[in-house]
């Protein structure tokens, strides 16, 4: 897939001046933020967040969003996966199939469900599967623990939030059902891998277009959930 307007070696075009009194690196993520096709289009479609972009380039080849599918997104805010998910299965208003959690708060969505709190709370499981009513079909985290300006921290941080979540979701979702979490390049732990092959019929990374080259963010996809043995298929 292709980077919308990304044209090999083309010059920035909004440039912030060295006088401007910002660090050196500020003005460079100012400068990326401003140049950026993603955040130019995010705000002409109106999604929250160019993350967005990445959850609809997975979906445009892996086919996750179902219309009718009830999904749980961890870690929503601002609400970029779940105004995708929302529109894609047609999440209702009045019997919303999607349901968001994140302890930062999010500003309401059409037929999105949305819980303010820490996912990794005891209740928070439970929480989310009473506001959905069912389980779920997908369970989607872009779960990032915040930076510490520490990498190695953040990284596993950031794996914990992805290990967690693939925990839930093997024990709620849907037989058939689909999981997608933020990871890292040769961030995923053997044993979470090995877990997901055992509960799901295929496994595998994906590193869509809209998440930066720089960036060794990547997603674990893992489909079609087999089921638990208390499940119906
Ligand atoms: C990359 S952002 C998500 C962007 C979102 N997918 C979108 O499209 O707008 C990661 C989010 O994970 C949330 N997060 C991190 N740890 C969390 C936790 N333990 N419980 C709930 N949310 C968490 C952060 O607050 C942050 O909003």
């Amino acid at each position: 897939m292709k980077k919308p307007g990304k044209t090999g070696g083309r010059a920035l075009k909004a440039r912030i001046k060295r006088k401007s009194g910002l660090k050196a690196s500020s003005r460079r993520w100012l400068e990326r933020h401003l140049n950026d096709p993603y955040v130019h289009r995010s705000k002409a479609e109106g999604y929250r967040s160019r993350a967005a972009y990445k959850l609809i380039e997975i979906d445009d080849r892996h086919k996750l969003l179902k219309p009718g599918a009830k999904v749980i997104d961890l870690g929503a805010a601002p609400g970029g996966w779940s105004q995708v998910a929302a529109a894609r299965t047609g999440s209702e208003p009045d019997a919303p199939g999607v349901v968001a959690i994140d302890y930062l708060g999010v500003d309401p969505i059409a037929g999105v469900t949305i819980l303010e709190m820490d996912f990794l709370d005891d209740d928070a499981p439970a929480r989310l599967l009473k506001a959905l009513g069912s389980a779920p079909d997908v369970v989607l985290s872009d779960m990032a623990a915040p930076t510490t300006g520490h990498k190695r921290t953040d990284h596993i941080r950031t794996m914990h939030l992805c290990e967690v979540a693939a925990d839930f979701a093997v024990k709620v979702l849907r037989p058939g059902g689909h999981f997608l979490a933020k990871t890292f390049q040769g961030g995923t732990e053997n044993a979470l891998l090995t877990m997901l092959k055992q509960n799901f019929a295929s496994v595998h990374h994906v590193k869509p277009p809209a998440s930066r080259d720089e960036s060794v963010e990547l997603y674990l996809l893992a489909k079609g959930f087999k089921g638990r043995p208390d499940q119906d298929p």
